[in-house]
């Protein structure tokens, strides 16, 4: 019988899952203890695992339906077998890119929130990694709202924000967008600034991504001001984890009430992951006064 344990890696969020072979099937005893440890941690790291595609997608599908990548800036599916997987690498082939970001820096964000309904959930799974760099980090918007002043509370709860569907985490533009000169005019979803969970009904801080953001209601200059003070907030390190990566790493994390980034790394080395993720329910607002909480003004 598989006995997994699950060790913290942060105080706040991030832990590690041992004691499993994800290749193997996965009862429902052990789906239930990774599902509570999931939404405990919010990001969970399982070492060693040599999947195949096959064998991601299979482990991928206990969480929910998949959910295919956004458009990328190619225009095509890197894996014409397996669509649903996104390469994230720098190596080309013949000079074409096999996957997606490159080898810069992917700034802070959430995936596909430009969408109504974005992923709940994604999974990396690393198939070669450099020698140094690359690190990815996750940041937990479960204790950013938490740790945000009664004043921010106020000033954000009922507001929503455009999330920009126009440019990827690397700064690439999507295939088919097209500059934007005024953020009040992106294209993408319109969200609640604060999120109620759709499993755990917590709030959390749900900002997408800071390029092209705005504060719908708000003249530009104090959207801005404010979008900079909790972009400024949310990413604070103490909130954060960082993901030093190992061969056949598979990390599972929230996309709801998690931000993620990358560094860069040198771009004579070779990184491929490959990605899944899960449909998510539409994002509804946090109602502080029917959770019975009161903010001041
Ligand atoms: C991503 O933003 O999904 C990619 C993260 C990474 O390359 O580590």
């Amino acid at each position: 019988m598989t006995r997994i344990s699950v060790t913290p890696l942060q105080s706040s969020l991030g832990a590690e899952v041992s004691g499993i072979d994800l290749r193997q099937p996965v009862d429902d005893e052990v789906l239930a203890a990774l599902r509570e440890a999931w939404a405990r941690h919010l990001v969970l790291r399982f070492r060693g695992q040599a999947l195949s595609d096959p064998e991601l997608l299979a482990f991928s599908r206990l969480f929910g339906e998949l959910d295919p990548p956004g458009p990328n800036p190619y225009g095509k599916p890197f894996l014409s077998e397996f669509p649903e997987i996104n390469v994230i690498s720098n190596v080309k082939v013949d000079g074409v890119p096999i996957g997606n970001l490159g080898d810069g820096e992917a700034v802070w964000h959430c995936d596909m929130t430009y969408v109504e309904r974005p992923p709940r959930a994604a999974l990396l799974h690393a198939l070669e990694i450099p020698p140094g760099g690359g690190d990815t980090f996750w940041s937990d918007m479960y204790l950013a709202y938490e740790t945000l002043p009664d004043h921010t509370k106020a000033l954000i709860s009922g507001r929503r924000a455009i999330h920009d569907a126009t440019y990827n985490s690397a700064g690439m533009m999507r295939k088919g967008m097209k500059e934007v000169t005024d953020p009040r005019e992106a294209p993408g979803a319109h969200h609640p600034l604060v999120i109620a969970h759709p499993d755990t009904r917590r709030p959390a801080l749900f900002l997408g991504r800071r390029r092209n953001s705005y504060v719908l209601g708000m003249d530009l200059a104090e959207s801005n001001a404010l979008l900079d003070t909790l972009w400024e907030h949310a990413t604070r390190p103490e909130f954060t984890f960082r993901q030093e990566w190992q061969l056949h790493d598979l990390i599972l994390w929230d996309n709801r009430c998690t931000l993620h980034r990358r560094d860069a790394f040198d771009p004579n080395a070779s990184r491929i992951m490959h990605r899944t993720q899960i449909k998510g329910p539409a994002i509804e607002a946090f109602d502080p006064a029917s959770a019975g909480m009161a903010l001041e003004s």
